[in-house]
């Protein structure tokens, strides 16, 4: 049975975000790298996933020393991905398509290499002097404070020709911009006027937790549970580089920008980037619900390092409480481009029952390229390394991110159906077998359970828009819930653990009749079970029409 979708919800409540990595999701031009021509070409392969916007990680103009988030103009293409013109048809063809289109904007850091910095580091009496973050050295000459950079060593680089360090909190190639700046925020708040203008929906907002800086450039105090062999960034407890209070502010004013552009109907947002404990994340909805980030980006699945039913439940359960709290809408990410595959760290036998999880919760999932079928963490020997992150941190084993960057599997040809060339990283070993082609050919593969699932939730209004209501139950590997819109109620039972499992959930029974509909299993299965006998086989994920 399926009801249509119910209009209030706007677009980026309703539906699916799905990241692509442009680098990496299809190659047009026999470079090796993908690009925005190759995103075109597989807007059907997009369309048929039931996915609702495609953001795009940054595709402007840069030297690519952390692959395209050192951005040198904010307002152009970079050739190696293509030209405005190709952006444009992408726009035109996936609206076409009814697919959104976000684009990654990256307001906290340029390139070295943007004119504006060109000028900046020129001289101190420079007019863009002040729109990057410069300091006197301290008395011994070093660095002006302790501050670290995300990819190891100082965040302070020192500037020979004026005498001053400039702040970057990435690569030496990534100074800081100065949002203290009014120009500075001008400036960027244009750039993503020029988008908007183009028919961009929205923005995923690079490290937006970052943007303001404390005034007084005081050390930072030591991080008394850091560990030797853990990233050396987490040394030090970032109190004054890290959600200040002025960050709201410079939100509110890209919010009001968005707002500028929106109609009901056409509404454009914006998601932010935000590594932040719970009580700290739900501040960027905005003090008034609506102010500021329309997601602040719910990374909590994403970061766990341990799963267990107990452990997601509890987590489940926090968040959504929070986000009433707040008036927000809630959010969900099991994969990005900096975080290893979900299907290599939370084990493959949990995978679906994972993916089951992140499509079913309330709120809006945000899909990795190639998670919907099961690509995994591909080991990259040193010699092609490719990330500054893994390259400067040579130690450190876990700080590469090209493991979850690496081609899209399209088939089983020599490169994948990636590229006529060698692709930029190589290739999973498994692409032969684990490959979009080989899935399509299977009903029992992990790309049609990913459509089944995500056709079930553009379907049906309880999975979309419904409400979340968590289900006690005396398993202790099980985590289930019911959404609930109207009189419309689904049971979602999940096991996480190994064990065969009977459970009765009769109690939510809506009708005498003893057999409810099994709306969808990971595993084959009746068509229907009596309520009071639920059995759920290892890592079993289920959906039962309770009414
Ligand atoms: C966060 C991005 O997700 C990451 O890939 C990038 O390296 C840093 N920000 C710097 O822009």
């Amino acid at each position: 049975m399926t009801t249509s979708a119910p209009a209030e919800l706007p677009w980026w409540q309703r539906g699916i975000v799905y990241q692509i990595y442009p680098r990496s999701f299809q190659d047009s031009n026999g470079d090796g790298v993908g690009d925005l021509r190759g995103i075109s070409a597989r807007l059907d392969y997009l369309r048929s996933l039931n996915v609702d916007a495609l953001w795009l990680s940054p595709i402007f103009t840069s030297p690519m020393a952390d692959f395209g988030y050192d951005v040198a103009n904010y307002e152009d293409v970079d050739a190696l991905f293509g030209s405005l013109a190709d952006f444009d048809d992408l726009v035109r063809a996936a609206h076409a398509q009814g697919l959104k289109i976000m684009l990654d904007l990256v307001p906290n850091h340029s390139s070295d290499q943007h004119p504006w910095f060109q000028e900046s580091r020129a001289s101190r009496d420079n007019s863009k002097r002040d729109w990057y973050v410069w300091r006197d050295p301290a008395p011994d000459g070093g660095p002006p404070n302790n501050w670290r950079s995300f990819f190891g060593g100082r965040a302070w680089t020192l500037d020979e020709t004026t005498g001053q360090y400039y702040l970057h909190q990435f690569l030496p190639q990534q100074p800081e911009l100065n949002w203290a700046n009014p120009e500075v925020r001008a400036a960027l708040l244009d750039a993503m006027r020029f988008w908007l203008r183009r028919g961009v929906d929205g923005f995923r907002v690079d490290v937006i937790w970052l943007l303001g800086k404390h005034a007084e450039f005081l050390d930072e105090p030591l991080n008394p549970e850091w560990q030797e062999g853990h990233l050396e960034h987490g040394m030090l407890q970032h109190v004054y580089t890290q959600d200040l209070p002025e960050t709201h502010g410079y939100i509110r004013e890209m919010r009001a920008v968005l707002d500028e552009f929106s109609a009901p109907g056409q509404e454009r947002m914006m998601v932010g980037e935000i590594y932040l404990p719970l009580e700290r994340l739900v501040t960027y909805y905005g003090s008034e619900a609506g102010a500021e980030c329309h997601l602040p980006f719910n990374f909590l699945l994403l970061t766990m390092n341990e799963v267990t039913a107990r452990g997601i439940r509890e987590l489940v359960t926090r968040y959504d409480a929070a986000c009433r709290e707040f008036g927000g809408w809630p959010n969900w990410v099991l994969g990005n481009h900096d975080q290893h595959r979900f299907k290599s760290k939370f084990g493959f036998e949990r995978y679906r029952v994972m993916q089951t999880l992140l499509l079913t919760l309330r709120g809006t999932p945000t899909v990795y390229y190639g998670d919907e079928i099961g690509m995994e963490n591909v080991e990259i020997p040193f010699e092609r390394m490719q990330d500054p992150a893994g390259i400067r941190q040579q130690d450190n084993p876990f700080a590469s991110r090209d493991p979850e960057r690496t081609p899209m599997q399209w088939d089983a040809s020599p490169n994948a159906g990636f590229s006529e060339a060698e692709p930029w990283l190589p290739l999973g070993v498994n692409y032969r077998d684990v490959n979009v082609a080989a899935q399509e050919a299977d009903p029992s593969s992990d790309l049609h359970f990913f459509r089944a699932v995500t056709k079930l939730r553009r379907d049906l209004p309880e999975l979309h828009a419904g409400d979340f209501v968590d289900v006690e139950t005396n398993a202790e590997d099980v985590f289930a819930y019911v959404r609930a819109s109207g009189s419309q109620r689904v049971l979602v039972a999940l096991n996480f653990g190994g064990q065969e499992t009977t459970l009765d959930f009769s109690s939510h029974a809506s009708s005498e009749k003893p057999e409810v509909t099994v709306l969808l299993s990971s595993v084959p299965r009746a068509a229907s079970t009596p309520l009071s006998a639920v059995t759920l086989a290892p890592y079993q994920a289920l959906l039962l029409r309770l009414s």
